[in-house]
């Protein structure tokens, strides 16, 4: 495949700020060069006997592959993000301080770090995060390390080329120029266009629909702020007896057992169970407390999930 030329989106005409000089060296050399280096490695690649080439050859050719690409998408976001006056929308406004407390604060975090790669180079990016449904403020260094998943909107080019003409080495003045010429409803739409890709998909386990999770990070709170509730590790036998550590305040019942002691516990007091990872043993014990009449709920992730959110672990002696 090739990849194509995109058209230059700022309008340079309207730049009231950037000079044409500077923009079109900027689209023609830069831009322009990522893209045909991109297509040079992309026929390059496509001519590849994967067999027969070298680690480090294809190692070289994927990671520049990478570069190019990147440079090409984030170069197309930059032209595309200047060009208006400068004047945030009232739902961007109110985007940004849902995630950052406040414009102030996003624009302060923003403009320190285009100041902070005064005298390097990279880029800073506003990107929406559709695991977590929120915006962040992300360097990329060398047109790369973009997070995983994210959507940049926003794009401010630090590398010199993308000032030097006008500016010297004056970073800071550019850094305010770009913020002076974002154009902000274009964002905005790219916002709405990027608040439509969903997360990532949970775990559905519908085998055990009957059986309601919840989150460990939900059971620590609950636990913490003293909150009336029997949490049970039910993991099998085998299991505990090689692992020795447990949930602090949880209490180990063998799930073999669930019979015998089911009538200790109380019904007025919620009840969540845990197994190994949050999958058979710990739903099934859920269900079973539930049809005997309990509050029962099964804990997500189980024991491993909540070690890794390091909630307290005591030894089950
Ligand atoms: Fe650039």
């Amino acid at each position: 495949m090739r990849y194509q030329l995109k058209q230059i989106q700022c309008r340079p005409w309207t730049l009231s700020y950037l000079s044409v000089k500077l923009i079109e060296s900027h689209y023609e050399n830069n831009y322009g060069g990522a893209l045909r280096r991109l297509n040079a490695i992309t026929e390059q690649l496509g001519s590849l006997d994967f067999a027969s080439t070298p680690g480090h050859v294809l190692n070289g050719l994927k990671r520049e592959e990478l570069v190019a690409l990147n440079s090409t998408l984030l170069h197309e976001l930059y032209f595309a993000s200047m060009g208006g006056d400068g004047q945030p929308t009232k739902g961007m406004t109110e985007i940004l301080a849902r995630d950052f407390g406040s414009l102030d604060r996003w624009r302060a975090e923003f403009t320190a770090m285009g100041y902070a790669l005064g005298g390097g180079s990279g880029w800073v990016l506003l990107t929406y995060l559709p695991r977590d449904g929120r915006l962040i403020n992300q360097y990329a260094a060398e047109h790369s390390q973009a997070v995983a998943s994210g959507v940049p909107i926003l794009a401010l080019d630090m590398y010199e080329h993308a000032y030097h003409i006008d500016f010297g080495a004056n970073a800071k003045a550019y850094v305010d120029t770009f913020l002076r010429n974002v154009d902000w409803p274009a964002l905005q739409v790219r916002y709405e266009d990027a608040a439509k890709v969903p997360g990532p998909r949970l775990l559905e386990q519908p085998e055990f629909a009957d059986a309601p999770g919840i989150g460990v990070e939900e059971v620590r709170a609950m636990m913490a702020a003293g909150t009336p509730v029997q949490v049970i590790d039910v993991r099998p036998r085998a299991a505990i007896s090689r692992l020795q550590d447990i949930a602090e305040g949880a209490q180990w019942r063998d799930p073999e057992q669930l019979q015998q002691w089911m009538g200790e516990l109380s019904k007025s007091e919620p009840v969540i169970v845990y197994c190994a990872y949050g999958y058979h043993v710990g739903c099934k014990t859920a269900i079973k407390l539930r049809e005997a009449g309990f509050d029962a709920k099964y804990m997500n992730s189980g024991h491993s999930g909540w070690k890794a959110v390091g909630a307290p672990v005591r030894m089950n002696a």
